[in-house]
């Protein structure tokens, strides 16, 4: 069956994501290229190693690019990092504004703080990113090429994080309301309140677009093999929990029937694992998609294989 739903024009976001080296930027770009025939659409990779550029044969990197030869697709690799201190350099006043009144520290250890490197922030940041952008709404699509499991797991849970961060601000920020309410009666709320509200709404927006199948999907991508399965059941079962709901699956490297004894053999131990993710996933829309003979790179060869993921695999061929 082929990839369903895609050129719904309610869906903004899809994320392609799973195990290292199983072929989730190669749908996430041949994706691109098939959207981009009906919208303006953005491929965005989120992975620190990022590979579009080598996938498109392209240079891409932190700018949004348009690809070449290509008519309504640009392409743009996230600097986490980047995103991170622009985001610092922006809200300095505010966060430095919020450690000095509601702590004792003195400037240098303001400093120090300010400066400190809170896990998973960066990356948090990175997906604010992909958020700003889509508020520009300067594109229908926006495809996310997210980077191995864990990772993206992390970029998914990134509300939370976020929303851990606001809070630790805010109950700082809380106990000099308090004081300032106490001592002089009224308080009225300042620049570094304001900052704080908006990040919570920040996170708010984050976690229900996430939540919204309607807006959001997320399509596994996994290979017919024994740890590949073990890795995408838990991807799944985590999404799941933070209520990101997979409603199709990605098998790729698929060998196709031929008259060959090698051939052959392997396809009979990929059909086990194929039935195996279909009876543990049944309800998953399942995609096959071939392993060819070449690497799937540069703008013709994605776009024989979108063809592919449009299509579904000749032996249950469906309209795309
Ligand atoms: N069906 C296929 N047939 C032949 N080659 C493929 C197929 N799918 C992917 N490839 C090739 O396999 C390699 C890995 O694919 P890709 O980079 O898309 O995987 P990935 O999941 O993004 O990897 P990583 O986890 O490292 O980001 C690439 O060289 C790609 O061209
Ligand atoms: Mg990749």
């Amino acid at each position: 069956m082929p990839l369903i739903g895609l050129k719904e024009s309610a869906l903004k976001l899809i994320l392609f994501g799973g195990k290292g080296g199983v072929g989730k930027t190669t749908c996430a770009a041949s994706a691109g290229l098939f959207l981009a025939g009906n919208f303006k659409t953005l491929l965005l990779s989120t992975d620190p190693a990022h590979s579009i550029s080598d996938s498109l044969g392209q240079h891409i990197g932190d700018a949004i690019t348009e690809v070449k030869d290509v008519r309504n697709l640009s392409a743009l690799e996230i600097n986490a990092e980047k995103a991170l201190s622009e985001f610092k350099i922006e809200y300095e006043e505010e966060i430095k504004k919020i450690l000095d009144t509601s702590t004792n520290l003195d400037n240098e250890d303001i400093e120090s703080v300010f400066s400190l490197s809170i896990p998973g922030l960066d990356e948090v940041m990175g997906f604010k990113t992909i958020m700003d952008l889509m508020d520009e709404g300067k594109f229908g699509k926006y495809i996310v090429d997210t980077a191995p499991t864990g990772h993206a797991l992390r970029l998914l849970t990134m509300p939370q994080l976020l929303d851990d961060w606001v809070k630790m601000l805010a109950k700082l920020r809380w106990k000099y309301r308090y004081m300032i309410k106490t001592f002089s009666g009224k308080y009225a709320p300042d620049e570094a309140d304001d900052f704080l509200l908006n990040m919570k709404k920040t996170v708010k927006k984050i976690e229900s677009l996430l939540k919204d199948q309607s807006r959001c999907e997320f399509i596994a991508v996994t290979i017919p093999e024994d740890m590949a399965i073990q890795e995408t059941t838990r991807l799944i079962h985590s999404l799941s929990e933070y209520g990101v709901k997979v409603k199709q699956l990605v098998i790729n490297n698929v060998i196709e029937p031929r008259d060959c004894a090698f051939c052959q053999e392997r396809r009979k131990e990929q059909e086990k694992y194929i039935s195996q993710i279909r009876k543990k996933f049944s309800s998953l829309n399942t995609t096959l998609s071939f392993l060819r003979p070449r690497e799937v790179k540069g703008v013709n060869a994605l776009s024989a294989f979108a063809g592919q993921l449009a299509q579904g695999d000749p032996v249950n061929r469906m309209v795309a």
